[in-house]
């Protein structure tokens, strides 16, 4: 979703602005612009398209400066166009804003605006701020920092914002309600930022701005306040990123880089936690909360997109191990509806970015009503685990392709250790079996190299298919969610039709798709039911469709049957989730290259969805 830049200092600031941009174009993005402070005018250019259309825009212009914001923003209000692009600039041209978020109330702010003069160019909310501030600063005869505090009194919604005026230049003025801001520390300059990815290549040393929090960020001084005007002392915190993780490193996309890096991401994600030789899992952040665990009566797991994915399968996972109920919703259904919560029911927030809206909204909805809250998320300092009672960190490194994939993988890696260390503790786990399941972990990563190795194979097959307009995806038990995971990778990225169903479901209603141009994906490694999904199999071939079977290795029965088999390793299958994803995360990467799709950022989606 939008992204925000600034900097501050004695360098140039385009530079560092159009670097940043390029950095946070994987949050996903329509239109892009910089706004530079020279001779005490706020200069701004601002494009629809992508950060490179702006570059060509600017080619000419002056773009001097050492003081400047830049903004890629993700239409809400208002279509994408130049005008609505970010920064927005006031009235009387005193004020320069880039905003991330949503003003709520922003109709009512404006009808008083439009009462006292003011005019509008766009429909954005940003724009009705922006002039509200100057509204306040002219009126108050307040100063820029003053104008901001009462103008944020006023505001109802979420933002993370960084305002320029151009009769104070020697100041960015930042805020944070919802929406995270983190500020970069150099020698004699700050760095502002919606995340740390465009920071990372000029410092390491970082503040993460909390709720209600506004910064006044000068060349060599920094003040922190809250919206109340009460100073703080900032917490410096050391960014434990290297630029080399958000970097391509010669893969031609994120995206195949990222499935690439399955088998260390999660070896990361079990080192230290697994130990085979004193028998234990041990997730640090988790021992505060675990009596609760043992003991609760139900857990609830939310999250949206892929991580909700992730979700069911940890509901298999925590119901076969260690036998507590576990519901699993969608963030935004479960924050709206008015579920039965107590004070033992566990909630579980699976959330790769940390930052998605409608799973914060349903962990606050969780913890008021006294329910013990646990984060699952990947990026550290981010706003889950800093709003739930403990947590886990998935360690998958930085995810810059738009649709998950190691995120997704670590994930359940995650869910597989807190389902085992239950099973032990609550006894419903035999210690032959949870030492089983602890072995099977730890050869994961080993069994994804062997499956990486045959990427060619996955490619031959999406040469055939790269031209269907529909696909279907069926798995059953564990391998249900995986079927939706694979459906969900082929739409966001080659933009083909696909839906995951349980295979039993699909004499309900999706074999009457069946005929001889629809591809079925059928993930029928062995479980224990194994025979019923070969049923589903014939099923599918007696109405001509296309089978592309993913099998346990040596499997000769589907062979017979299927149009093309795809084998991975031999393993709990529990744990194959883990596994079975990983063909049809490469499927759908290899289709919509070849279909010339946008791979990194597919259309109209963002990686950190922000708003709700
Ligand atoms: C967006 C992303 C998805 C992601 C979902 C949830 O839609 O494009 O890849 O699964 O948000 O994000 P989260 O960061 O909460 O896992």
């Amino acid at each position: 979703m939008c992204g925000i830049i600034g900097y501050i200092g004695n360098k140039e600031a385009f530079p560092i602005l159009i670097n940043g941009l390029k950095r946070l174009e994987y949050r996903g993005y329509d239109s892009s612009g910089v706004a530079l402070l020279q001779n005490n005018e706020s200069i701004i250019y601002k494009k629809k398209g992508k950060v490179s259309d702006l570059e060509n825009f600017i080619a000419d212009s002056d773009v001097s400066g050492n003081i400047g914001i830049g903004h890629t923003r993700w239409a809400t209000h208002g279509e994408p166009n130049d005008v609505n692009a970010h920064p927005h600039t006031s009235l009387n041209g005193h004020f320069t804003l880039i905003h991330n978020g949503i003003i709520e109330n922003y109709g009512r702010l404006k009808d008083v605006l439009v009462s006292v003069g003011y005019t509008f160019k766009g429909e954005t909310d940003t724009e009705v701020l922006v002039n509200l501030i100057e509204y306040i600063y002219m009126r108050g005869n307040v100063n820029a920092e003053l104008a901001v505090h009462y103008a944020l009194a006023k505001v109802i919604g979420a933002y993370g914002l960084v305002v320029l005026c151009k009769n104070e230049p020697d100041q960015l003025i930042a805020a944070r309600k919802g929406s995270p801001l983190v500020i970069g520390i150099g020698e004699g300059e700050h760095f502002i930022a919606s995340d740390a990815t465009p920071i990372v290549e000029h410092t390491n040393s970082v503040i993460y701005l909390n709720n209600d929090n506004v910064a006044i960020i000068k060349k060599n001084e920094l003040t922190l306040k809250t919206t109340d005007n009460d100073e703080l002392t900032p917490n410096i915190q050391k960014l434990n990123l290297g630029i080399g993780e958000i970097e391509k490193n010669g893969y031609a996309h994120f995206m195949l880089k990222e499935i690439f890096e399955q088998p260390r991401s999660i070896k990361d994600t079990c080192r230290g936690r697994i130990s085979l030789e004193e028998k234990s899992i041990r997730l640090g952040g988790l021992h505060a909360v675990m009596p609760k665990l043992i003991d609760a009566k139900r857990i609830i797991i939310v999250g949206c997109g892929t991580s909700w994915h992730a979700g069911l399968v940890g509901e298999y996972l925590i119901e076969d191990f260690a036998r507590i109920p576990v519901e699993v919703e969608y963030s935004s259904e479960f924050r709206y509806r008015k579920p039965v919560l107590n004070d033992t029911d566990v909630v579980i927030a699976i959330s790769q970015s940390g930052e998605t809206a409608d799973t914060l909204a349903a962990i606050e909805l969780a913890r008021s009503a006294g329910a013990t809250v646990i984060g699952i998320s990947n990026v550290v300092g981010s706003s889950i685990p800093r709003e739930t009672n403990a947590g886990v960190y998935t360690h998958a490194g930085p995810e810059i392709g738009v649709a998950s994939t190691k995120a997704f993988t670590t994930q359940i890696t995650v869910l597989s250790m807190i389902a085992i260390e239950l099973g032990m503790k609550r006894g419903t786990l035999t210690p032959k079996e949870s030492n089983g399941l602890m072995e099977e972990l730890i050869l994961i990563p080993e069994k994804l190299e062997r499956i990486i190795k045959m990427n060619d194979s996955f490619e031959k097959i999406a040469a055939l298919y790269k031209n269907a307009n529909n696909f279907l995806y069926l798995g059953r038990g564990y391998f249900f969610p995986v079927a939706l995971e694979g459906a969900l990778k082929l739409k966001e990225i080659s933009y083909i039709h696909a839906e995951g169903y349980p295979a039993a479901e699909m004499k309900h209603g999706p074999i009457a798709l069946i005929d001889e141009n629809m591809p079925v994906v059928v993930i029928a490694a062995k479980d224990n039911s194994y025979e019923k999904i070969v049923s589903n199999i014939q099923e599918i071939k007696a109405r001509k469709g296309i089978v592309i079977a993913i099998v346990t290795e040596g499997d000769t029965v589907i062979r017979e049957m299927a149009d093309h088999v795809l084998e991975i390793p031999k393993a709990d299958f529990a744990l194959a989730p883990i596994l079975a994803v990983v063909p049809l995360q490469l499927l759908s990467y290899h289709i919509a290259v070849m279909r010339g799709c946008n791979i990194d950022q597919p259309r109209n989606l963002a990686k950190s969805v922000t708003v709700e």
